[in-house]
């Protein structure tokens, strides 16, 4: 069985065939353009720029994700797409191709939740993760910490009440004038930093699991207003020009330690409460190396990531995702298969 994975939720269009082997998902191939250089003037995704660009490259993306898989249309056995949550514009382009796809090649077609792919790129690893699974799902739009018992059965534990961890990422790298997207640059800077140079308070929320990023933002804007002497009315985006190199670094470094241990004690408790048998990251902040070292500096078991570039969005975790919607629920009606801008998980 081979599923064909398509994603256009934000500003990576993408493509990538799986295999069924040993009753898992194996991945024959990954093909991604990334928006990343046209949004990168602007600070951020312009919604449509990004949806244009998705109809420009989404059929040479599938076709080339057929053939680096060495294999057509009918060696397709079904296609998954990501059909909520993202951006209006963006996910219509992948959800209306596949629909028509489905429809041109009558194969059968799953809508999947873009949040639920990012933690089924671990099903792509060469050991499953074992039931039941804590996962904490992190990226620019999610923070969210979920019990799978199985697959399609989970208890959604906590998220964010505000801002996601990356935003988060992105708001402070842009503060400092760093480049967007901002968790890899403030990374890179937090390496040159000392991370205990500053303290940042960390957050208290209602329920315990749920996380909260706007007030971290915040005292980094206020810390940055008084290290350069002004009030809180100076405008945040003439700071960064007022910073030295080193007062970038520390604020970078101390910035990510809070922003990571807010991630990781509340994994750690839903741990100890929960006991499950794999802890899993996903997302785009999985990706930053700070959050690896110390999630598993607490734990006791070894903790499960993918690499990189199975972390940011990719079309792989969706056809890993489809691979187990196939095999677990009937296909969607491609007449009728209607995106979802705020999917919930
Ligand atoms: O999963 P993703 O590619 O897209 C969404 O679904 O949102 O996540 C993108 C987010 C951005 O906020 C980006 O700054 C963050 O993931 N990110 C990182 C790192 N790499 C990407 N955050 C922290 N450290 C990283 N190394
Ligand atoms: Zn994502």
């Amino acid at each position: 069985m081979k599923i064909l994975g398509i994603e256009s939720s934000c500003d990576e269009t993408a493509a990538a065939v799986v295999e069924e082997v040993n009753n898992k998902p194996e991945l024959l191939s990954n093909v991604l353009v990334s928006q990343i250089d046209i949004h990168r003037e602007f600070g951020g995704v312009v919604p449509e720029i990004a949806a244009r660009n998705h109809i420009e490259v989404i059929l040479p993306v599938i076709e080339k994700a057929l053939k680096e898989a060495q294999t057509n249309w009918k060696g397709i056995d079904a296609i998954a797409v990501t059909n909520g949550p993202g951006l209006p514009g963006s996910l219509l382009i992948g959800t209306l191709t596949a629909r028509t796809l489905a429809l041109l090649k009558n194969k059968p077609l799953y809508g999947v939740n873009h949040v639920e792919g990012h933690a089924y790129a671990n099903w792509l690893l060469a050991k499953a993760p074992l039931f039941p699974v804590l996962a904490l799902i992190v990226s620019g739009g999610h923070t969210q910490l979920v019990l799978f018992r199985d697959h399609f059965t989970y208890k959604l534990l906590g998220q964010t009440i505000d801002d996601a961890a990356g935003e988060a990422f992105d708001k402070v790298a842009k503060l400092l004038g760093l480049d967007y997207p901002g968790g890899p640059a403030i990374a890179k800077a937090a390496e040159s930093g000392d991370a205990s140079a500053f303290d940042f308070p960390k957050p208290q929320t209602p329920n315990i699991f749920d996380f909260s990023y706007s007030g971290l933002k915040t005292a980094v804007l206020r810390h940055l207003q008084d290290l350069i002497g002004k009030d809180y009315s100076f405008p945040s985006f003439e700071i960064a020009q007022h910073l030295t190199k080193n007062q970038v670094y520390d604020t970078a470094a101390g910035f990510q330690r809070t922003a990571v241990e807010i991630l990781v004690d509340k994994t750690e408790t839903a741990f100890r409460q929960y006991s499950p048998k794999s802890v899993i990251i996903a997302g785009g902040v999985a990706a930053n190396r700070e959050l690896r070292t110390q999630l598993q500096n607490r734990l006791p078991i070894e903790i499960t990531y993918a690499p990189p570039l199975l972390c940011t969005d990719n079309a792989a975790m969706i056809a890993s995702l489809g691979y187990y919607t196939a095999k677990n629920k009937q296909p969607t009606d491609p007449f009728t298969l209607e995106t979802n801008p705020g999917l919930a998980m």
